[in-house]
């Protein structure tokens, strides 16, 4: 197995990770052989995967850019993922240099890679965090540090609570982050969904769960009433929970197999 300069000793090399396996999706280069085999066993079952992968990109750029329009100059992003093209700071403070960014990941590749190339940001970091434990986000001294809570914050969960059974209360968790907004901030949220898909595609979606198996988030689907529900407290901006596709589209992209939405705290 490689053991690249930048791998931090806490990592599992013989478990694939979520973090890991969405890198290789979109071409990265940060994933090991055991990530690029799962990846590659859903591409079988789904070889739209890396077009998936960079349709829901797209919604993390439009959102941002939404969100910075709306007035936003500071970002929570929660389950932020490998680096790569296009990140929440890049777009950000290339709208407003003085844009700040916490980046939040459970998985250790993520936190350091991120942390390597915010080594000269002085505005922006990543902190190694479970989302589902709130407090230890939100009581983390970078995150004090970098973002005013008493200011509105756009708090972004793109393509990460479909990791985030019911059973580890996802509510529970997003009421614990919406109650330590101010009014005027936003949620964004991508999620990944089987509704509305064959009854024949049903057996490769069982496939595809199975696969995420083998990491430590099992990939779980939510319909479009359920994403809806994840706003509870916020308002739900134009045009609402939708395919991704449907929001705000600014490409010819045409990926329906996520629910989107940003909602306001009022
Ligand atoms: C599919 S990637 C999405 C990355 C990024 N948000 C994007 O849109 O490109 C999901 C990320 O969520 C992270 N993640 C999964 N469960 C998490 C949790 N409980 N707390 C924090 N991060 C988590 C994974 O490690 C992974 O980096």
């Amino acid at each position: 197995m490689e053991q690249a300069s930048w791998v931090p000793a806490s990592v599992d090399l013989d478990r694939p990770s979520t973090a890991r396996m969405y890198d290789y999706y979109l071409g990265g280069s940060h994933n090991f052989a055991v990530d690029r085999e799962a990846a590659k066993a859903v591409e079988h079952v789904f070889p739209g995967m890396s077009g998936a992968a960079r349709s829901l990109r797209t919604f993390l750029r439009r959102s941002v850019r939404y969100l910075l329009d709306q007035g936003i100059d500071q970002f929570l992003d929660l389950g932020s993922g490998i680096p790569t093209v296009g990140n929440v700071h890049e777009i950000a403070q290339a709208a407003n240099p003085a844009a700040r960014v916490v980046y939040v990941d459970i998985e250790p590749v993520a936190v350091a890679h991120s942390t390597a190339i915010l080594s000269a940001n002085p505005l922006a970091t990543a902190i190694q965090a479970d989302l589902r434990d709130p407090a230890s986000v939100l009581e983390n001294e970078d995150v004090r540090r970098l973002l005013d809570f008493d200011r509105p914050i756009g708090v972004l969960m793109v393509a990460v609570l479909h990791f985030v059974p019911d059973s580890d209360d996802p509510h529970g968790a997003i009421a614990r982050y919406r109650d330590a907004l101010v009014p005027g901030s936003f949620l964004a949220i991508s999620h990944a969904t089987v509704e509305g898909v064959q009854v024949d595609a049903e057996q490769d979606t069982a496939r595809v769960q199975d696969v995420y198996k083998r990491t430590e988030s099992p990939l779980i689907f939510r319909d479009r009433a359920e994403v809806a529900k994840l706003f509870d407290g916020f308002e739900v901006v134009e045009p609402g929970v939708v395919p991704l596709s449907e929001w705000r589209r600014d490409s010819d992209d045409a990926y329906t197999s996520a629910y989107v939405g940003v909602g306001r705290k009022v």
